[in-house]
Formats: structure tokens, C-alpha cells, sequence
């Protein structure tokens, strides 16, 4: 069943427009260092964001950021430990900008003001989380990094915004890519929705030299996640009806250790940092049992997919919908200390984690695929960047190395913005506004708001944390259904926009996960439990064809030398 994608949403015409050189979507670590770095070296650069500044991924983020600080630690060590995460499917040349240019970048955000943990010494505090072999994690308020550096990136942005080369739009909802005529089909702005209070309200069309998606994750697809209430994979569906290439979209990760709140939890729910296991935090089961221990050589510290399919196989086992995380041994004070925001949340839920067992279950985490881009950032649409969660390097192969996400988003976004400004200062992307018509012809009706439930439960069981043949395809006839009955009576606006993002990338993941019949990082099937090297060592891709048909291709890569 071949999904299909229309070329753009319903939308009422734009009635107003804007122009800039470079558009970025999305506030979080991503989009806010591009814009940052982009406003130094190009005359006018437009920020969008869904709501408001601080309210994307990033500020979520509890762990940290992960890179080579320690003396005794070397990017070839975390370059090591990246590869072994991602199953064999890592792009190399993509891990080594990341774990080089890391340490760099991570100093640039102290200087730009953010504070990291430090201990007595005055050097900064370093944690161990799944998969590092080394105590490699900047963290930050104990357990709110990513709200910090978040405030850091927010305050340089302050400090600038009056300036006439930076505009920023909240309430934004980006709807749709604009691309030029056939003669110069390129990316040259977006449509948006703005919820504004004068001269920008309503649908609008924003026209740059280009445009940077910074928009995050899907984690909205299913019905529970450790992503905020905006991450509606907006970006990565508007990429792909516009015609780029999507990667890896079947690679999702399930982080081991959210709080189980009981059966009928949707939405986002609360993370316990990896780093509580990384301080010594045990799973057990609801016997006491502890099981990770011989199961993986760093037991608790497997990488996370090993860690979220060993939770799966015991709740099997067991009959019981969730295990239970063991901190108690750490101590009230350590405890309060070093996790305050996740101490005081569990509390406010009524779990102690200094005297209690926490009821635990894997969630949706992270999405490892997205749109494809190389090392500058570039898609496969000209003028087209994509950048952090929404974007598909090639870090991550299989499955995301723990706390390299941060890091991949401020280490590709400072490279794209570099791209971007050499290009623009070379005369190579003209002003929007040669390009010709920008308009396409509508798509389909748009999908009910009241089919997201309907959507996220068929997502949960049909190609969740466990995958099959038969779960898949029952989910592909599911989702087409909901396709099928698109309501022609429902109006456009924001709600209906995100509901029909999420069936169109509900498909299109459902479409390339049936296709790999083998378990590798966060793709899980029981029906094919181990890695199939000979078949599925490398990538899936999937574009949208002029019909508006999903072609799907793979692209074997070869074996890595692990040392
Ligand atoms: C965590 O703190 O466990 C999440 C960090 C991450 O996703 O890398």
C-alpha cells in the first residue's frame, strides 16, 4: 500500500508576505545557533517558532551534551562508542565532524554564558550515560541542561534582537515549503500561520535565498513520548511533500526509563535521565530481579536499544506493563542534589525516588531518521538546510548514542550557517524573488483533529517499540482509512495542519519500516530478532514521486572497522 503525499496542505491564500535571506524554523539548540551565527555574517534573517522561544525539544533535554572534554578522553574514543550506538550504519565522515568539532562548540557555549556543573576542582562536572564508555556528559542544574543552555542561546538572542538583521515570529506555524517555477525549481520561503495581534496574522508567505528547518521531532505519532506537546514532525512533512529526500525514518528511539503513570497516560511524560543509571541506578522487575546484568557487558549502561528491548522482553515475560528503577541506594541528599527537577517531579506525582521503586516503561524518546542532508546541512532540495532532530546526517545510523543529540544540532547548525553565508556572499542562491511563481496546486482535504488519538494508538501498536509484518500491515490499512476519510469539511488551521503532518509521516515511517525485515538500533522486530547484514546493512530513503506517490530505495553501506 503506497502512501500518498500531496504536493502542499489546504491552506487559505497568503495575505501577507515577508522576505529575508535566510529563513530558520524552529528555537531549539538548533535553530537558535544558526540564526545566531547566521545574523553575523548575512544582512536579514527571519526566526520562526510554533509558540514561543523556549518551547521547543531542547529545553527537555535532561541528560546533557556529550563530548571529548576530559584530558584523559579523545574524539576517536567517542567516535567508538557513536559507531558501536548505531548499529553499523553510522555516516563515518558525519561522526567525525561531530565528535571533532564537539568540544569546540561545547567551549563556545560556556563563553557565550552558559553554566555548566563543575566540580570543586572548577573543571566541568562529566557523567557516563548508556553506551560511552568514558564520563563524557556536560550536564547542567544537575538534570536541566538542555533548559540552560536553552536560557544561554534565548539571553545571546536577547541581546541582539533589536537589531534590523534578526526578526523573530512567534505563534508561527509553518505550513508549508514555497519552491520556484520549473525553470528554478529551488526552496524560496514557506508558508505560515501566524497567530498575531497586528500587521502579521493569519496565513502568510515568508520568501528567502534560503531555508533552514530546525522544527525536531515526531514524537507526537504516538500516543506517549518524552517530546513536548509541539513535536508534531511538522518540518519533516512539509519536506517531504515539497519533494526532499527522507532517510532511516523506520530507526525510532524508545528511551528505556519513562515514568509509568498507567495505562491510560497520552502525551508527554516524564523522563528519568539515563544519567540516574550512569550514577548507579538499577532496573529490576516486578519480582526485584535485576536482568540487564548479563545482557550486555555495561548492563544498565547498554545502549539504549538494548536497554528498551531487554524492559519489552521482561514485561513479556512477566505479564506486567511496566519494571521498576532503583535509586534508593543513592541517597535522599545525592539525590536531591544531583536530579533535582526529576526529584521534584516524580514527587509532585507521588513517587520519592530515595525511598521508592519507580514504576518505569519505554516511551517514544528521538527520532533518528529525518531529512537527509550532508555535512553542510544541505537537503536534497536546493536551498533547502536541515538541521538537529528534524534532519538525518548520518550520526546517528541506527539508533542515537546518548547526549549526542544536543550536540549534533549545535555542532550542524554552526556548519550550515557557515554554508549558507559562503554561498549567499558568493552570489549562489539569488534573491527569492527571481525564481518566479511560488504557488502549487492543493493537495487533499485535511485529516480531522479528531483522528490524531486514532492515529498515535494505531502508531503505538502497529509500528511502536515492537514491530511485525502483521502489526505493520494492519497499521498501513488503518492509516489509510483515516486517509480515506479525510474530512472535506474540515477547516484549515493549525490543529488540522498538525493532525494531517502526523498521518502523512504516520505512513510514510509505517511504509519503510514493513520493508526492513531485520532488528537493528530502534527498529524492533519480532518477526526478524536480529540484524540482517547481508540484506539491511544501510539505508532506507523515501521521496515523494510527481504523482504523489511515496518511491522508497536502499542504499547498502560497508562494513565499519571497529577498534
Ligand atoms: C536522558 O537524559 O536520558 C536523555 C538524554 C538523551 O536523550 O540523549
Amino acid at each position: 500500500m503506497t502512501p500518498y503525499l500531496p504536493d502542499r496542505l489546504v491552506s487559505p491564500e497568503p495575505g501577507w508576505t515577508t522576505t529575508a535571506d535566510v529563513i530558520v524554523v524552529g528555537s531549539g539548540i538548533a535553530g537558535l545557533t544558526a540564526a545566531l551565527r547566521l545574523r553575523q555574517r548575512v544582512d536579514r534573517v527571519l526566526l520562526v517558532t510554533k509558540t514561543v522561544l523556549s518551547e521547543g525539544s531542547t529545553r527537555w533535554a535532561q541528560g546533557g551534551i556529550a563530548a571529548a572534554l576530559d584530558p584523559a578522553d579523545s574524539p576517536a574514543e567517542h567516535l567508538h562508542d557513536t559507531l558501536v550506538a548505531g548499529v553499523g550504519i553510522c555516516d563515518v565522515a558525519a561522526v567525525e565532524a561531530l565528535v571533532s568539532e564537539g568540544p569546540v562548540r561545547v567551549r563556545e557555549l560556556v563563553a557565550l554564558g552558559t553554566e555548566f556543573d563543575r566540580g570543586p576542582d572548577g573543571q566541568i562536572s562529566l557523567t557516563r550515560e548508556g553506551g560511552h564508555h568514558r564520563d563524557r556528559i556536560a550536564h547542567a542544574g544537575g538534570d536541566a541542561t538542555g533548559k540552560e543552555i536553552s536560557r544561554a542561546l534565548i539571553a545571546a538572542l536577547d541581546a541582539v534582537i533589536d537589531d534590523p538583521g534578526i526578526e523573530l515570529l512567534e505563534h508561527a506555524l509553518v505550513v508549508d515549503l514555497l519552491r520556484g517555477g520549473d525553470t528554478d525549481p529551488r526552496v524560496c520561503g514557506v508558508t505560515l500561520h501566524v497567530i498575531g495581534e497586528g500587521e502579521v496574522d493569519g496565513v502568510g508567505a515568508a520568501y528567502a535565498r534560503a531555508v533552514v528547518l530546525a522544527t525536531g521531532g515526531i514524537g507526537q505519532v504516538y500516543s506517549s513520548t518524552t517530546n513536548p506537546s509541539v513535536a508534531t514532525g511538522d518540518g519533516v512533512a512539509a519536506a517531504l511533500r515539497a519533494g526532499a529526500v527522507v532517510t532511516d525514518l523506520e530507526f525510532v528511539q524508545f528511551h528505556p526509563t519513562v515514568l509509568w503513570l498507567g495505562e491510560g497516560s497520552r502525551g508527554q511524560q516524564p523522563l528519568i535521565s539515563e544519567a540516574v543509571r550512569g550514577e548507579g541506578a538499577i532496573l529490576v522487575d516486578a519480582e526485584g530481579v535485576r536482568f540487564m546484568q548479563g545482557l550486555h557487558e555495561l548492563a544498565e549502561l547498554a545502549p539504549r536499544d538494548v536497554v528498551a528491548r531487554a524492559i519489552v522482553d521482561r514485561m513479556a515475560q512477566t505479564g506486567a506493563d511496566h519494571v521498576f528503577l532503583d535509586a534508593r541506594h543513592l541517597g535522599r541528599e545525592f539525590l536531591e542534589r544531583r536530579f533535582p527537577s526529576i526529584v521534584a517531579r516524580c514527587r509532585e506525582l507521588g513517587f520519592d525516588p530515595a525511598t521508592e521503586l519507580l514504576p518505569v516503561a519505554p516511551a517514544q524518546h528521538y527520532a533518528s531518521g529525518g531529512v537527509r542532508t550532508d555535512l553542510r546541512g544541505r537537503t536534497s532540495l536546493d536551498g533547502l538546510y536541515a538541521a538537529g532532530e528534524v534532519s538525518c546526517t548520518g550520526v546517528h545510523g541506527a539508533n542515537r548514542l546518548a547526549s549526542n543529540s544536543l550536540l549534533e544540532g549545535l555542532v550542524f547548525a554552526h556548519r550550515l550557517a557557515d554554508d549558507v553565508s559562503a554561498r549567499l556572499a558568493a552570489g549562489e542562491l539569488p534573491p527569492a524573488a527571481a525564481t518566479g511563481p511560488a504557488t502549487r496546486p492543493g493537495g487533499p482535504a485535511l485529516v480531522s483533529p479528531r483522528e490524531r488519538t486514532a492515529i498515535q494508538r494505531t502508531m503505538t501498536t502497529g509500528t511502536g517499540a515492537v514491530r511485525s509484518a502483521g502489526t505493520m500491515s494492519r497499521a498501513e490499512k488503518e492509516l489509510a482509512a483515516i486517509a480515506e476519510a479525510e474530512a472535506a469539511q474540515t477547516l484549515p488551521g493549525p490543529e488540522a495542519w498538525e493532525t494531517t503532518n502526523l498521518l502523512h509521516l504516520a505512513q510514510v515511517l509505517t511504509h519503510v519500516a514493513a520493508l526492513r525485515e531485520e532488528t537493528r538500533g530502534g527498529h524492533v522486530r519480532s518477526d526478524h530478532p536480529h540484524p540482517d547484514d547481508a540484506h539491511w546493512r544501510g539505508h532506507t530513503t523515501a521521496v515523494r514521486g510527481e504523482d504523489g506517490l511515496l518511491s522508497t530505495a536502499y542504499h547498502p553501506v560497508p562494513a565499519q572497522e571497529l577498534t
